[in-house]
């Protein structure tokens, strides 16, 4: 069903570099949700700087989410989920709306994909984390 058949008038597609769209294309204070799945792990050591979750990046996105809003990430490796939990856990400005331990049930409206169904399959663990932003 297209969007607008949907109902949906707010929609853009963005093919561009998701910091840069955050960081000058999107108004402060503007986002109830914003939903980061799956994203590139960056399994070695050396290279988990180059993880998008890092402390300067979830400021930058606290700023464009509404007081309330909720940041939503899910991840299929466990030690990126730890290191979100890390990074968030000391992020100003954010509470973990989980209730027991850092990770949430797989919320319902979070898409199955072929590849997740697969890793479920072959007994792979998915976290989801959400987090509100409460100042
Ligand atoms: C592991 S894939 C997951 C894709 C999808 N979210 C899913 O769940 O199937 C991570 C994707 O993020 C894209 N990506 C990484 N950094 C990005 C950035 N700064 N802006 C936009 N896309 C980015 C990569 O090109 C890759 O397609």
């Amino acid at each position: 069903m297209a969007a607008r058949d949907a109902g949906i008038t707010n929609l853009r597609v963005m093919c561009h570099d998701a910091v840069e769209v955050f960081e000058h294309m999107l108004p402060v204070a503007s986002l109830e949700t914003v939903q980061l799945f799956f994203p590139d792990p960056w399994h070695k050591a050396r290279h988990h700087k180059r993880r998008i979750v890092q402390p300067e990046f979830v400021q930058m996105l606290r700023d464009k989410l509404k007081i309330g809003g909720i940041f939503h990430m899910a991840t299929d490796w466990e030690n990126y989920a730890e290191h979100m939990v890390e990074v968030m856990d000391v992020a100003p400005g954010y509470k973990n709306t989980a209730t027991d331990g850092p990770y949430i049930e797989r919320p319902e409206e979070r898409p199955l994909t072929k590849f997740e169904a697969r890793g479920h399959r072959l007994g792979h663990g998915v976290w989801d984390m959400k987090y509100a932003r409460v100042e």
